[in-house]
């Protein structure tokens, strides 16, 4: 079987007057017209409890976009039985057909899809065009094709030695059991990917989104389903996290969980498994991608605007909730002055409004919650003497959860914005001493309890080999001379350690073999 080889997807720009703006525009204007009802999808059906949870676009929360139903730990078990249902004839089914199941919902998000995916991205997840785009279409789309072509690989491949007499061959079972997927709020593609890439190894899987993510993934399920995934195998249910915990963790047939969202529900999870680990017929594999306090580390050889574009746009795009956003940013002394006003003149250029005003480069972060916690560390930065608010420090949510731009200089390197996760558009900045090099290349890496991102940002070559080897286990996607975020799926496999997860790098063939169990068969003759 010929599996086409992929390229990226291109990215579309949207340009005024472009025929893609106005099919965009006309797909926010369709998703905006009609309040949405979305149900679960459990074994093919939609089931819908009348108990309705309200879906609001965070930069507007007075406009209702719709509804989604509310399940519980009932609906929970009925989506595991009709996973379990489904497992038999999904699994029997030949993995090129699954591929091909798989290729056609890329086309469809390619094509038909594209503009519908998009506007439920920038509405119900407050995305402009462009973060919309790299994400629900473009590296979704990426996602899809890669991984077909990395299970073609993984399928193909068999012992190398077969001695006189003797066939070896290696098979490539699904797990026993069902495998759950739950996705966060601030990537469509990871929620796209988590639950396909499990089944297209064969696996039926019990799917939960972020809330704040259900908008997009109801219409992912329906690429989903006109792809031709059968009843039963991808099962979308909108249950209270920890209900949805009780019932799975506790069930013999739980075989895995493929999970990204914060590092503290990642490790109760872990902990759940393992009190329960004498309940299941396997161990469940336990892959996880989890928070981040990415840094950009800025040495004195480095060009002053190559290392202003990094930080700002890994700190801003998407109001820095990406998992990979720019949080803590090293800068020498001697370029502070210089690098202080550009950024300062950047950030003040950013427009910041609604998404669907496409001339908007920062929109609201996800959620009240996410807005208080935010808020609360500007204040508090505000009176710190340990830190000064250099630009920003202001907020409103009178119409949507607007926080604006703003950087922290921090006076001491373990100032607490220097260490928490905040995931939103406030970056903390430290300056260090220029013959304070080799201390801050070992402050770094001490202070990395997560390593998810870094970047390095020097001309001096032997900077930039000194900085790859120590913080070699502080970030598992490791830049230099660009900003931390924006991993391409095929180009750069994305993933970190300590506490940023299991570092199955999503999107490669590492992540595919944790949903397969291999059989060794020798034959002699
Ligand atoms: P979250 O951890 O708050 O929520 C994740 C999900 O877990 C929610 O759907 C919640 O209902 C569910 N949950 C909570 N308790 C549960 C339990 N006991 N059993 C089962 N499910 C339970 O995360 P979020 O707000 O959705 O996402 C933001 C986080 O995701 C950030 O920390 C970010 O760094 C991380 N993230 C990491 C990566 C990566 O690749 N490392 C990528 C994207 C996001
Ligand atoms: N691919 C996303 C990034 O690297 C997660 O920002």
């Amino acid at each position: 079987f010929n599996v086409p080889t992929p390229i990226n997807e291109p990215v579309y720009s949207y340009a005024p007057g472009s025929k893609e703006r106005s099919l965009l525009k006309e797909a926010l204007q369709v998703a905006r017209a009609k309040q949405a009802d979305i149900p679960m999808l459990i074994g093919g059906k939609e089931v819908r409890t009348g108990i309705k949870g309200e879906l609001r676009p965070p930069h507007n929360h007075k406009h209702l976009l719709g509804y989604y139903h509310k399940g519980d730990k009932k609906h929970v078990e009925e989506a595991i039985n009709s996973a379990l249902s489904a497992k038999e004839n999904w699994e029997n089914l030949a993995w090129e057909e699954r591929a091909a199941i798989f290729l056609k919902a890329a086309d469809l998000i390619a094509g038909k899809y594209r503009y519908k995916l998009n506007a439920a991205t920038m509405l119900g997840q407050s995305k402009n065009a462009y973060q919309a785009e790299i994400d629900s279409a473009c590296e979704i789309i990426d996602f899809l094709r890669f991984n077909v072509k990395y299970m073609t690989e993984i399928y193909e491949q068999q012992p190398p030695v077969s001695s006189s007499g003797v066939w070896n061959r290696l098979e490539q079972r699904p797990l026993e059991g069902f495998v759950f997927a739950i996705t966060p709020f601030n990537f469509t593609a990871i929620a796209g990917n988590l639950p396909s890439c499990v089944a297209m190894m064969g696996n039926v899987v019990v799917w939960k989104p972020a809330d704040t993510q259900i908008y997009a993934a109801h219409v992912l399920m329906e690429v989903f389903q006109e792809a031709g995934v059968p009843a039963g195998v991808i099962n979308l249910i909108f249950a209270h996290g920890p209900d949805a915990g009780d019932v799975i963790f506790n069930h013999p047939d739980f075989a895995g969980i493929h999970f990204t969202g914060s590092t503290a529900v990642f490790q109760e999870i872990w902990k759940t498994i393992g009190t329960n680990i004498h309940k299941y017929r396997s161990y469940p594999r336990i892959v996880g991608e989890t928070g981040g306090k990415d840094f950009i580390l800025v040495h004195p050889s480095a060009d002053v605007k190559v290392a202003n574009t990094a930080v700002v746009r890994g700190a801003f795009e998407y109001q820095g909730q990406k998992c990979s956003a720019a949080s803590r940013v090293y800068i020498p002394s001697s370029l502070w002055p210089e690098m202080k006003a550009l950024m300062i003149e950047d950030i003040k250029s950013f427009k910041i409004g609604p998404t669907e005003d496409f001339g908007n480069f920062i929109n609201a972060v996800i959620d009240e919650k996410s807005f208080d916690k935010l808020a609360k560390y500007i204040d508090q930065a505000k009176i710190d003497e340990d830190a000064e608010i250099i630009v920003g420090g202001t907020y409103d949510k009178s119409e949507g959860y607007f926080i604006h731009p703003t950087v922290i200089e921090a006076k001491k390197a373990d100032y607490v914005t220097m260490r928490e996760e905040l995931f939103g558009p406030v970056l903390t900045v430290y300056i260090y001493e220029d013959d304070k090099w080799e201390e801050t290349l070992h402050l770094v890496d001490k202070t990395s309890i997560y390593a998810l991102t870094g970047a390095v940002i020097a001309q001096d070559r032997y900077a930039i080999a000194q900085a790859s080897s120590a913080l070699k286990n502080s970030a598992g996607n490791f830049y230099v001379n660009d900003k931390c975020t924006g991993a391409v799926v095929g180009q750069q496999p994305f993933g970190g350690a300590r506490g940023s997860g299991t570092n199955d790098k999503a999107g490669s063939m590492i992540n595919l073999l944790r949903w397969v169990s291999p059989r060794t068969i020798k034959e002699s003759f």
